[in-house]
């Protein structure tokens, strides 16, 4: 080969590699789930069926669902660290007029004394009835809040249609919530847009030190249902079958 061909063979062979791996980008297709942001996995979850008394204690019918963590960090409206700021475990039951939340908060230093309820430690749950994925707030879709002293607050739609009870606990607090259904009768297999959000007054000063959520990493679940994960309303978790050791 001359100088000149072993040039030429050389930058065919790199346009060839080039256009093949544009071709299996372009044919990369998102699935459905990632569509909302490409970015940012979408979580789904699943709730099992069964209707728990709001009370605060945690009930047995609990440990048929499974859990999920509020692990995703809102950086751009953090000050405290990821790993300093406080976090939920939680679980969803349904029925077919409701949803019901528990969420047991690790929490360091309780605070409720912002004056903005969103400024106080405190657990939020957004949910959008129809799957509409929409960019604003529908009137199927809802935003609701408990502080750790149990004193409930909404955003635009609804009012009034949550009922809750927080307790606190050696390492934070606890919260049961039960959440009308108004749009939907729920059905095995139902889904639904879904998302839960913890707020920490970190150091205890009324302002929020950070946000941690389940699925949408932004601060926008407030006023934009679009980044929510997806909750499928699905049978109980199977029980372990147990070994002979745990007989
Ligand atoms: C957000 C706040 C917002 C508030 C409105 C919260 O979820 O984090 O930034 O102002 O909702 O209700
Ligand atoms: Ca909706």
């Amino acid at each position: 080969m001359t100088r000149l061909t072993s040039v030429l063979f050389t930058a065919s062979c790199m346009a060839f590699l080039h256009c093949a791996s544009l071709s299996a980008q372009d044919t990369a297709v998102a699935k459905p789930d990632e569509k909302a942001d490409a970015a940012v996995k979408t979580r789904t979850m699943r709730a099992a069926p069964g209707t728990p008394t709001i009370d605060g204690d945690i009930d047995k019918i609990w440990s048929t669902s499974r859990k999920a963590k509020t692990d995703r960090y809102v950086a751009s409206e953090s000050e405290t660290p990821a790993d300093e700021a406080a976090v939920a475990e939680f679980r969803c039951l349904w029925d077919a007029k409701h949803l019901y939340v528990l969420a047991v908060v690790k929490d360091a230093a309780l605070s409720t004394s912002g004056e903005e309820s969103w400024q106080q430690d405190s657990v939020e749950i957004f949910i959008d009835q129809n799957m509409a994925r929409a960019t604003s707030y529908d009137e199927d879709d809802g935003q609701y809040r408990v502080n750790g002293d149990g004193e409930i607050s909404y955003g635009q739609v609804p009012k009034e249609a949550m009922k809750a009870i927080a307790k606190k606990t050696k390492t934070g607090y606890v919260v049961e919530a039960a959440i009308e259904l108004t749009a939907i009768t729920a059905e095995k297999g139902s889904k639904i847009g879904f998302d839960v959000q913890v707020n920490d007054d970190s150091d205890s000063s009324g302002t929020r030190g950070a946000i941690m959520k389940w699925n949408d990493d932004t601060n926008e679940s407030w006023q934009d249902v679009s980044r929510l994960g997806t909750l499928v309303f699905g049978a109980a978790k199977k029980p372990k079958v147990k070994t002979e050791e745990d007989k």
